[in-house]
């Protein structure tokens, strides 16, 4: 079965590429999703089995003042899955916890309201619908705080800063959410498929947390247990774009389709502090005799 990677040298593309082996993976420049015929063009000469779209513009800052997200994150994926659909072809598209306002008490469960609080947001949702509304086979996954060994992230920049020396940082911890870590999602994805699921479906590891507990655990677990985290509010990190406050997502759909629960994220946490000291290593080799 082989699949058809678009955004494959992204954070989830690449991780997608080792859940699929044989997979052909494509991403600028060299496949742009917002040229609707050159994607017409790939899936004629390829004949995929299925595609998986991570290509995406993940720049949720800029997004306030620039438009240009909305090309890509809203836009292709209506042209994406309407090409797809005519192909026969089933299609993957992964979207965002940034959908919900972030003013919940439980898990934000699929059929729950949206009401992004960010031009991002409301570029995925977008994005969602086009899907959605294309009558294309296949499924939307919404995911969060994603973090992995290919591509900037969270826990990346929380141990980075702690190398480099630093002895105290100021952490959120006024925001909630689950963590996911980008193997597991990928997996996920698979497992999606073969169970020819369909429609939309969140995904994350197991456990609510904040920014705050997200990286003392990653300190701990990377054995900078001297570095002091200080817990801080959203107000004292002003940025371009709101966050939502809560933005758990309830995962039970997933868990019923699949029959199985995401692992707990600190088990997650774990494997990728492993995976990257490993990496860095290799990177980098000791002098040692
Ligand atoms: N990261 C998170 O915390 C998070 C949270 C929730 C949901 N998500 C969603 O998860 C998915 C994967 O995110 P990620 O973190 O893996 O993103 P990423 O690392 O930024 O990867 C996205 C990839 O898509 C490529 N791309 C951008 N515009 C494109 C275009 N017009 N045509 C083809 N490829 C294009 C990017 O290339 P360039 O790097 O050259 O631009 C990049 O290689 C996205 O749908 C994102 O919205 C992410």
């Amino acid at each position: 079965m082989r699949a058809l990677i678009l955004g494959s040298r992204g954070m989830l593309g690449r991780e997608l590429a080792a859940e699929f082996p044989g997979a052909l993976g494509l991403d600028l420049p060299d496949l742009d999703i917002r040229d609707e015929a050159a994607v017409r063009a790939v899936l004629a000469a390829e004949r995929p089995a299925l595609v998986l779209n991570a290509a995406a513009d993940t720049r949720v800052d800029l997004a306030e003042s620039d438009g240009a997200h909305l090309a890509v994150n809203d836009a292709a994926v209506g042209t994406l899955a309407a090409a797809c659909r005519d192909g026969g072809i089933p299609l993957a598209h992964v979207s965002t916890d940034y959908v919900f306002s972030g003013r919940g008490t439980r898990p934000w469960r699929e059929d729950d309201p949206v009401d992004p609080v960010n031009a991002y947001g409301r570029g995925k949702l977008g994005g969602e619908r086009r899907f959605l509304e294309s009558g294309v086979k296949g499924f939307v996954v919404r995911t969060s705080w994603l973090f992995g060994n290919h591509g900037p992230n969270f826990v990346d920049a929380i141990l980075k800063q702690a190398e480099a020396g630093k002895s105290e940082l100021n952490v959120v911890a006024d925001q909630e959410g689950r963590p996911t870590y980008a193997p597991d999602l990928a997996r996920a994805i698979r497992l999606l498929f073969e169970k020819e699921a369909s429609g939309l479906f969140h995904f994350a590891n197991s456990g609510v947390t904040t920014w705050y507990t997200f990286a003392r655990e990653a300190l701990r677990l990377a054995l900078f247990e001297g570095v002091v985290v200080r817990p801080c509010t959203t107000a004292d990190f002003p940025r371009p774009a709101r966050r939502p406050a809560y933005s758990a997502l309830d995962t039970s759909l997933y868990e019923r389709t699949v029959g199985e629960r995401p692992r707990p994220y600190v088990e997650a946490l774990e494997a990728y502090v492993a995976a990257r000291a490993a990496r860095l290593s290799r990177i980098a080799p000791t002098t040692a005799a």
